[in-house]
């Protein structure tokens, strides 16, 4: 039969998404959730909602939303864009920002969905792997100029291993490219803030710099689809005003988001119950042998110990109705990746484990 794809659509490869299991009782730990839930405002605003309102089109631009994401930033309205979740904000920079054919440059490993992005617009992805214990390559911004790459993007706290790199070396990578750079922080919620990470502050001293956030992972809303980016006007006009669809982001997503953002404090004492959870899943894994790198993020990497199978132990903890994610390539085949759960959750992981591995 006649294919009517166009060439590069019809040799590239989709996005496998995490298994999305209907079952409920399923210990999900597979794709990075908050294991808590939304605030109750969130619930509220629901509750509240007139289905009336659905009669007219929402607005536009979700300016309510942008005012308290800018207040909470301590910027301007103009900085910021609302999206379809962090993955419309992935695809608006490619489509905007990167000729046809021109490459984009990350590193390796990193969020796969990079690469499948870029082959739609028909851009070849530069892929520059991390240097040891997954930090930044020294010749990330040499390579990617190399390429002549339009964007680089740097997922930070990195996932799949949840380290976090300073901003300090963001700086100097920003300094360093001639093109656009992109902080995909979907984690940062999860910074310890001890730490005093702000990568905000970068948008005030370089112009190619552009931050991802997401209400996917730290305000619980993965299903709700909503995420922002933050950057100086010039970089969010042209998507805001031309590359974005007429309404991408719906009424209710727009008033449950700002409900969302708004209760801070509901948001900072669930991402300090999973930091908590984090240290304490971390201490156990390392103590039934696993190498497990310090995380910032909601997840940690799980190297299995040496006389394991990863990829069996991920069928097994399956078969128990415990999900994990197995990444079938070179570096991370002998590692699982688990998404820090709620106290009962990690218990239940815990006990499995112990099981598979006596
Ligand atoms: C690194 C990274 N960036 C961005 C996203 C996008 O998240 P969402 O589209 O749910 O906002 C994800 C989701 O898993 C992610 O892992």
């Amino acid at each position: 039969m006649k294919s009517y794809e166009r060439d590069n659509i019809r040799r590239m490869t989709g996005y496998s998404w995490g298994e999305q299991p209907r079952d409920v009782n399923v210990v999900k730990l597979n794709t990075n959730e908050n294991p808590y839930p939304p605030s109750p405002a969130v619930a509220a605003a629901l509750a509240d909602f007139d289905v009336a309102r659905l009669r007219r089109y929402p607005p536009p631009l979700a300016d309510g939303f942008r005012d308290c994401a800018a207040t909470l930033h301590g910027v301007e309205r103009d900085w910021l864009i609302a999206t379809n979740g962090g993955d419309e904000l992935l695809r608006l920079l490619i489509t905007t920002f990167l000729e046809p054919g021109q490459p984009l440059a990350t590193t390796t490993p990193s969020y796969s969905l990079y690469p499948v992005l870029a082959a739609v617009q028909d851009c070849p992805t530069v892929e520059v792997p991390l240097a040891p214990e997954y930090s930044l390559p020294p010749d990330l911004a040499a390579k990617a100029n190399a390429a002549g790459a339009g964007l680089t993007c740097v997922v930070n706290p990195h996932a799949p291993s949840g380290r976090l790199f300073a901003v300090t070396e963001l700086d100097a990578l920003a300094s360093e490219l001639e093109g656009l750079l992109l902080i995909d922080e979907a984690y940062v919620d999860f910074v310890d803030p001890d730490l005093g990470h702000d990568a905000v502050t970068l948008l005030r001293r370089h112009d190619n710099v552009v931050l991802l956030r997401t209400l996917s992972k730290g305000y619980a809303l993965a299903g709700l689809r909503f995420g922002y980016g933050i950057a100086p006007p010039h970089l969010i006009a042209p998507m805001l005003g031309k590359t974005r669809d007429s309404y991408n982001v719906d009424l209710i997503s727009q008033v449950l988001a700002t409900a969302a953002i708004d209760d801070q404090d509901w948001a900072r004492t669930n991402w300090a119950r999973v930091r908590g959870e984090r240290e304490s899943l971390r201490a156990q894994l390392e103590a039934l042998g696993f190498s497990v790198p310090p995380s910032q993020a909601n997840f940690l990497l799980a190297r299995v110990p040496a006389t394991a199978d990863a990829l069996a132990l991920k069928q097994r903890l399956q078969a128990a109705g415990i999900l994990v994610r197995h990444f079938a390539t070179p570096g991370l085949d002998d590692c699982l990746r688990i998404s820090v759960g709620s106290e009962e959750e990690n218990r239940s992981l815990l006990a499995q484990l112990r099981a598979a591995l006596s």
